[in-house]
């Protein structure tokens, strides 16, 4: 991500939006997880320092905090926080609250992840994995996937921090490929030893082909990171239900300097951080607009779907079958476009399309407390259905 040796100065801008997206997640996550009465274990994979050498929260404490705030319910199950981290391991102990709650563990993460996977979670327990390595080398497919086969397992989320241009700049130096001078990360240092370690990391062999277009100069490094991380979703989408992803860049014009990457198998949890994450990214590209230093400024839409988001309306139309569920409409637009859109923007265009393009019913019909016609689009009240069809136009008879 940032060159090791630097990294904990101070927090750069770059790494503010993940601290964000994840603080904005863990809160809801808690509350709302807790309501399953199983235990939750929050396991920070590549801990660091605990906070930055300025002050700032790394991720440990804002994980801390976040466990602190939902424990506070005196309703709450047993939350656990494993740390595990390999170099810092000391200042890590330093900074972090001495709370009976908190794990620490010192070394590798390949280590103790087998460690972990044989000997932490337990039984119908829920574990969300924060996974922020500096670069590649150590984020092997294959533990997500064994993670998720732990079948005794209530919920596993991942939220993963993940180098795709890094990836694909080692993809070049191994394949002995020629690169470009900008097709270079700024902070890049080769740390991967084999072709076949990067198959361990992507989950496949997906990425030659990728490379191979751009070798021969098929497409540029942008698509080529753009087509890496499609696939790569792909990939954790034959062990997650769900996956959606947000690039950060420095630089509109610039490929993006990482991606977070976000899988899970529950239907709320994806609408929370589709919404999580494009808040986040609206307020970062709200403070690039207003503060002419700001260092960051993240692309928006996603390009390869550009065109589908300018025509959401019509996209909606073509994902009614005859009848749907608010909700279940909710999840197939987040699939499609991901981030792009939030929540509240998917049901204004809704609203827009109410006995226009739409008909949208709702049972019980009349709200209860007041006797009038309901007209809420809130999709997670248990008590509330809201179904979506599609408006049959009127057709004069053919003569
Ligand atoms: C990007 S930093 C993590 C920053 C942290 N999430 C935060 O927000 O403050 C990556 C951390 O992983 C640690 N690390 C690198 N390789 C590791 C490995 N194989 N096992 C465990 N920790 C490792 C580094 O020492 C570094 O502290």
């Amino acid at each position: 991500m940032s060159s090791s040796n630097s990294f904990f100065k101070e927090k750069r801008a770059w790494s503010r939006i993940k601290d964000e997206v994840l603080k904005a997640y863990l809160v809801p996550y808690l509350a709302k997880v807790s309501r399953t009465r199983c235990p939750i274990i929050v396991a920070d994979c590549f801990a660091g320092k605990g906070c930055f050498d300025n002050g700032e929260p790394g991720s440990p404490l804002i994980i801390a905090e976040a466990i602190s705030h939902q424990l506070a319910d005196p309703t709450t199950q047993a939350i656990k926080a494993v740390f595990i981290e390999k170099k810092y391991f000391k200042n890590l102990k330093e900074n972090i609250p001495q709370k009976p709650w908190c794990h620490l563990l010192e070394g590798d993460y390949e280590e103790k992840m087998d460690y972990f996977v044989n000997n932490y979670p337990s039984r119908n327990q829920n574990l969300f994995l924060y996974v922020d390595p500096y670069g590649i080398k150590s984020i092997l497919f294959s533990y997500f996937e064994k993670i998720h086969k732990k079948k005794d397992l209530h919920s596993v989320e991942l939220l993963l921090n993940l180098n795709t241009f890094g990836f694909l700049r080692e993809a070049c130096r191994l394949l002995k490929f020629k690169i470009l001078e900008n097709d270079t990360p700024e902070d890049y240092e080769p740390d991967i030893n084999t072709p076949e370690r990067l198959n361990d990391i992507a989950g496949g062999t997906y990425w030659r082909e990728i490379i191979g277009r751009y070798n021969t100069c098929q497409i540029k490094m942008p698509e080529a990171e753009e087509l890496f991380v499609t696939k790569y979703c792909e990939q954790l989408r034959t062990v997650f239900r769900y996956v959606v992803n947000i690039p950060i860049k420095v630089k509109i014009s610039h490929i993006p300097k990482y991606r977070i990457v976000f899988a899970t198998d529950h239907v709320d949890a994806l609408l929370l951080m589709v919404d999580n994450m494009n808040k986040r990214w609206a307020a970062f590209r709200e403070e690039a607009r207003n503060n002419q230093f700001a260092l960051i400024e993240i692309d928006f839409p996603n390009p390869s779907i550009q065109g589908a988001c300018r025509d959401i309306e019509n996209e909606i139309v073509s994902l009614i079958d005859t009848e749907i569920e608010l909700k279940e409409l909710l999840v197939r637009l987040a699939q499609k476009f991901g981030i792009n859109f939030s929540l509240k923007d998917y049901k204004d265009c809704l609203k827009k399309m109410e006995n226009n393009q739409i008909e949208v019913t709702r049972f019980p019909s009349l709200t209860p407390a007041t006797g009038k016609p309901s007209t809420s689009w809130d999709h997670t009240k248990k008590d509330l259905s809201i179904k979506i069809s599609r408006r049959v136009q009127w057709q004069p008879p053919l003569l």
